[in-house]
C-alpha cells in the first residue's frame, strides 16, 4: 500500500500532557512528523487528572462511551485538543483508573497494583473510540507493555468488525525490562480467549506477560536503535524475550528516534536564558552561569560542569556511578549539575550530595522540563552511564547544545555517539565500555584532560557534535515503511 495511511497511536504518555521519560517524547513527537508527511494519524492516551484541560484547550469530545472489559462493561468519557502540528489527540477519561497523582507509581515509586488493568482498558477503549468515531485505522501502533496487547485484540476480537478487521498491529518495543508481568488472575480481564495463554503468546512462567503477547501478535515488531535491536536478540539482552524476538525474524527490527528541534535546538529554545550557535557561542556561557547560580554552584566559567538528566533507576548506571562520584568530584576540577527522580535510595543519595559537596554538585529531586533544557545548554559534558539504553534521547539533545556526551558503549548510546579519535580531534563524545565505577573515573578523567589541554581537539568535537543531525524526517519515513511491511505481512498470512 502507498499513500496515505490511517493511523492510531496509543500510549501511557506523551509531551506535553503526560511524560516521565522519552515515550513521552516520541508519542509526541513522531505522530506530527507522520501527520506533515500527508498521514492520517490520532493519538490516544489517558485522561490523568494532572494534566490541565484550561491550558492545553482539553474539551470533551464523546460524553459516555461503553467499554467491554470480560464480563464487565465500564462506561467512560473522551477528551480532546491538538498537538501542535494539527494532530488530534484524545484522552481517555475514567477517574477510577487515571484520576491519580502520577502516571504508573504511588509518591514512594511503587506502582500502582492495578496497571494490568489500567493499561488494558485504556486499550480496549482506543479500539471502541474508533467505533465512536467511524475512524478506520490501517495501522493501530502499540507502545511498550502497556498497549502491547492492542495487536491481540486486533486478531481476536475485531477480525471480523467492519472497521478494525484490516487494521494491522504494529509494537514498538521502547524499554524490553519493563514487559508487564502480573498475576495469571489479571488475564481474565482482557478478555481474550484461554488458548492465548500459553508459552508462545502471553503466558510466561504460569504469569501472565503483556509484551511477550504483543511480539506475537504483532504484524510488525520495532525498538529504538539497531544497536539495542541486536542486543534484545541475545540472551543477556532479552530479559528472556530474545527467542521470542528471534522468532520474529525480518519482522523485528530497530529504528533510531528522532528529534523534536523544534523543542530542543539552543539557537531556538524558549526555555534557556540565552540562545546560541556554535558561531556565536557566547549565549552558551550565559546559560552555564545561570544555571550554576540555579543549583548553587561556585560560579566560574573555567570549571567544567557535567549535566545528569534522568529517571534515577538502576538501568541508568546510577548506582554505579554512586560508587565513583565521590571520587570525582573530590579528586577534579568539576561540577555536577543533576535532574532526576525514581528510587528511593538514588534520590536520597544524589539528593543529599549537594549538602556534601556545596558549590561543586548540584541537584533537583523532582520532575523539571525547564531545568532539563538549562542542564542541557549549561553543561559542558552531558553523562549517560546506563546499564542498557533503548536509544536514549538526552544524549542526542546534548550533541545539539554542544554539550559532549560520556556515555556507556551500550544501545542507542553506541549508536548515536562517534567516539573522540585523540590523534585526529575527530568524534563527538567519550564512550567507555565497562560497567564499573573505574571506567566512568577514567572516562570523565579523559574527556576533562580533553577540555582543559587540547582547546582544538574541544572545539573541533563540539562543532562535529552541533553539526549532528537526528531529526524525525528520516525516522519518520522508516515508521511508514515498517507500517507498510505490517500491512503486507497482515494481508500475506
Ligand atoms: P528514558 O526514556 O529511558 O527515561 P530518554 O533519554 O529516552 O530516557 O528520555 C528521557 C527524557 O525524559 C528526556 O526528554 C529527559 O529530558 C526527560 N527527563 C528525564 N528525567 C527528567 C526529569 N526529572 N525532569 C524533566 N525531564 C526529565
Ligand atoms: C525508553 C528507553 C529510552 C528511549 C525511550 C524512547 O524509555 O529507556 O532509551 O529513548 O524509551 O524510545
Amino acid at each position: 500500500m502507498t499513500g496515505s495511511l490511517n493511523i492510531l497511536l496509543v500510549a501511557s504518555e506523551c509531551f506535553p500532557f503526560a511524560k516521565t521519560g522519552g515515550l513521552g517524547d516520541v508519542a509526541g513527537s513522531l505522530p506530527q512528523f507522520l501527520h506533515q508527511s500527508g498521514h492520517n494519524i490520532i493519538v490516544v492516551i489517558p485522561m490523568y487528572s494532572f494534566i490541565d484541560r484550561t491550558s492545553y484547550k482539553i474539551g470533551t469530545t464523546v460524553k459516555k462511551m461503553e467499554v467491554r472489559m470480560g464480563s464487565e462493561c465500564i462506561t467512560c468519557s473522551v477528551n480532546k485538543t491538538k498537538l501542535t502540528a494539527g494532530v488530534p489527540i484524545y484522552f481517555i477519561d475514567y477517574e477510577p483508573f487515571f484520576g491519580r497523582p502520577n502516571i504508573y507509581h504511588n509518591d514512594d515509586f511503587t506502582d500502582y497494583a492495578d496497571n494490568p488493568r489500567r493499561f488494558t482498558f485504556l486499550s480496549k477503549a482506543a479500539l471502541q473510540l474508533c467505533h465512536e468515531l467511524n475512524f478506520r485505522p490501517d495501522i493501530v501502533h502499540a507502545n511498550d507493555w502497556h498497549t502491547a496487547i492492542l495487536p491481540a485484540y486486533l486478531k481476536r476480537l475485531y477480525k471480523d468488525d467492519p472497521l478494525l478487521g484490516d487494521a494491522a498491529g504494529v509494537l514498538t518495543i521502547h524499554n524490553i525490562a519493563y514487559q508487564g508481568r502480573y498475576d495469571r488472575s489479571y488475564y481474565g480481564y482482557t478478555g481474550l480467549p484461554e488458548e492465548d495463554f500459553t508459552a508462545d503468546k502471553f503466558e510466561c512462567l504460569r504469569a501472565v506477560n503483556f509484551l511477550k503477547g504483543g511480539i506475537h501478535f504483532a504484524n510488525m515488531v520495532n525498538t529504538v536503535s539497531k544497536g539495542y535491536a541486536a542486543e534484545t536478540k541475545t540472551p543477556a539482552g532479552g530479559y528472556g524475550l530474545h527467542e521470542w524476538l528471534n522468532k520474529k525474524g525480518d519482522d523485528y527490527v530497530g529504528i533510531l528516534n528522532g528529534v523534536d528541534y523544534s523543542q530542543w535546538d539552543p539557537e531556538k529554545d524558549t526555555l534557556i536564558p540565552a540562545n546560541y550557535t556554535y558561531a556565536d557561542i557566547s549565549g552558551k556561557y550565559v546559560c552555564k552561569s545561570i544555571l550554576q547560580k540555579q543549583l548553587k554552584l561556585k560560579r566560574s566559567e573555567k570549571t567544567p560542569v557535567i549535566g545528569i538528566v534522568s529517571r534515577l533507576v538502576e538501568q541508568k548506571g546510577l548506582y554505579v556511578l554512586s560508587a565513583c562520584i565521590e571520587d570525582i568530584v573530590n579528586t577534579m576540577d568539576v561540577q555536577f549539575a543533576i535532574l532526576g527522580s525514581g528510587d528511593n535510595q538514588l534520590e536520597g543519595f544524589y539528593g543529599s550530595l549537594p549538602q556534601r559537596y556545596a558549590g561543586k554538585v548540584g541537584s533537583y529531586i523532582g520532575y523539571n522540563n525547564e531545568l532539563a533544557h538549562r542542564i542541557e545548554a549549561g553543561s559542558d559534558f552531558f553523562l549517560m552511564p546506563s546499564i542498557t539504553e533503548p536509544c536514549g534521547l538526552n544524549q542526542i539533545y546534548s550533541l545539539k547544545y554542544g554539550t559532549l556526551p560520556i556515555v556507556r558503549a551500550t544501545g542507542g548510546l553506541n549508536d548515536t555517539v562517534e567516539n573522540y579519535n585523540p590523534d585526529t580531534g575527530d568524534g563527538t563524545g567519550f564512550k567507555f565500555r565497562d560497567l564499573s565505577g573505574k571506567a566512568i573515573y577514567n572516562t570523565v578523567g579523559w574527556a576533562l584532560d580533553t577540555y582543559h589541554n587540547r582547546k582544538s581537539h574541544f572545539k573541533k568535537l563540539m562543532k562535529k557534535a552541533m553539526e549532528q543531525n537526528f531529526s524525525w524526517e528520516e525516522s519518520a519515513e522508516k515508521y511508514v515503511q515498517l507500517y507498510n511491511r505490517a500491512i503486507e505481512n497482515k494481508k500475506s498470512r
